[in-house]
């Protein structure tokens, strides 16, 4: 084997075995570059006498042409390799469901969309929200919205207490809202036209109730509120609420230690359908809030005169309203944390409910 044949045979070798472009170029440079083997052998062509240069020229340019198509081709390969190799790595498959935006992903729990709606409509209706501490002392639970010393009407609460401190105060977790009403008579002078949501507490559990609930109170003060006014800002509230254009209430009697009178409420509703309750249509009623005329002695006990002052005041069950909206079974689900119940039942974070844009569009 003469040394071209060797010199071909080990630059085609040095080709075949370059693994990337990087040393594909490095043979190139080695081969066809100013100082490159085949570059030095062309040179020597100058040299020759006009016979040899006649024999050696076609000789070396072949060589100098098969080694550049050999680089040439070589490249090819290693780009298309290469494509290859990155199309794989970055492959799709398109038949997977499309992941969408944690923002889009996650949702509001109906207990937080209904509270949204409940101060939509009340804060449309130009009342302002109040809150108060869930662990609550037995005066203002109690005492406070005139429940006597060992009246019954403690007993049925299933109170929660904690354990009495060095003063043998025993606090307690509020059984209702009703002790924010003293809270914010104490805090602030008539008119109050206040909403209060918030959390509840009572020893109980079934398809219907939970050991802890929501209830939304509402308190109205002022030297003329009266029971016209309450029928009124209640049956707006539930209209709006359950979006319906006209709705029949029937006010029931009833008993609360701090109202006078105390009434309950049931709205119309039809119950014709199996598994589907429709309000403001039908010869049904569903009992959903009570409420009264604040009693005197729950005035004087928040600083009030009740020869001046005079006011309405109601509670329900939040949970309930939405169950009874939402038409969703068992109470007990809304405190599970089940993610599929939520991805059910609740809301998109983005819509905002309003009386304008609508509340639970
Ligand atoms: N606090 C009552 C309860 O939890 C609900 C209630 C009834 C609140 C009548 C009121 C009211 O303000 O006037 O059962």
């Amino acid at each position: 084997m003469n040394d071209l044949d060797q010199l071909e045979k080990q630059l085609l070798d040095e080709i075949a075995a370059a693994g990337d472009e990087a040393a594909l170029e490095a043979v190139r440079v080695s081969a066809l570059g100013k100082k490159g083997s085949i570059s030095e052998k062309l040179k020597m062509l100058g040299s020759m006498t006009p016979e040899e240069r006649q024999t050696m020229g076609p000789v070396i340019n072949g060589l100098k042409n098969r080694i550049t198509d050999a680089i040439t081709a070589r490249r090819t390969e290693l780009r298309e390799a290469a494509i290859a190799a990155r199309l794989e790595r970055e492959r799709v498959d398109v038949t997977l469901p499309v992941a969408k935006p944690a923002a889009e992903r996650g949702r509001i729990h109906p207990i937080s969309q209904v509270i949204d709606e409940i101060t939509a409509i009340f804060g449309d209706l130009g009342f302002e929200i109040a809150e108060g501490p869930d662990i609550e002392t037995d005066y203002y639970n109690f005492t406070a919205l005139n429940f006597p010393e060992g009246h019954p009407a403690r007993e049925m609460h299933d109170t929660f207490f904690l354990e009495p401190n060095a003063q043998g105060e025993r606090k307690l977790l509020r059984t209702h809202t009703s002790p924010v009403q003293i809270r914010t008579m104490e805090a602030k002078k008539p008119p109050i036209r206040i909403v209060i949501p918030g959390k509840t507490y009572r020893a109980d559990s079934d398809a219907t109730h939970t050991p802890m609930f929501h209830q939304l109170e509402g308190l109205v003060i002022d030297k003329t509120a009266n029971i016209a006014n309450m029928k009124w800002v209640l049956t707006e509230f539930c209209k709006a609420y359950f979006e319906v254009s006209s709705l029949n209430m029937r006010f029931r009697p009833s008993f609360f230690p701090f109202t006078e009178p105390s009434l309950e409420v049931d709205i119309q509703c039809d119950r014709s359908r199996p598994g589907e309750v429709r309000f403001g249509e039908g010869n049904d009623w569903m009992e959903i809030l009570g409420c009264g005329m604040v009693h005197p002695n729950v005035l004087r006990y928040g600083g009030l005169d009740p020869d001046e002052y005079q006011g309405f005041a109601w509670g329900m069950g939040i949970d309930r309203i939405a169950m009874l909206k939402y038409g969703m079974p068992d109470l007990r689900a809304f405190f599970d944390a089940d993610v599929r119940w939520l991805e059910h039942y609740g809301f998109r974070p983005l819509d905002l409910p309003t009386l304008f844009g609508g509340l639970s569009s």
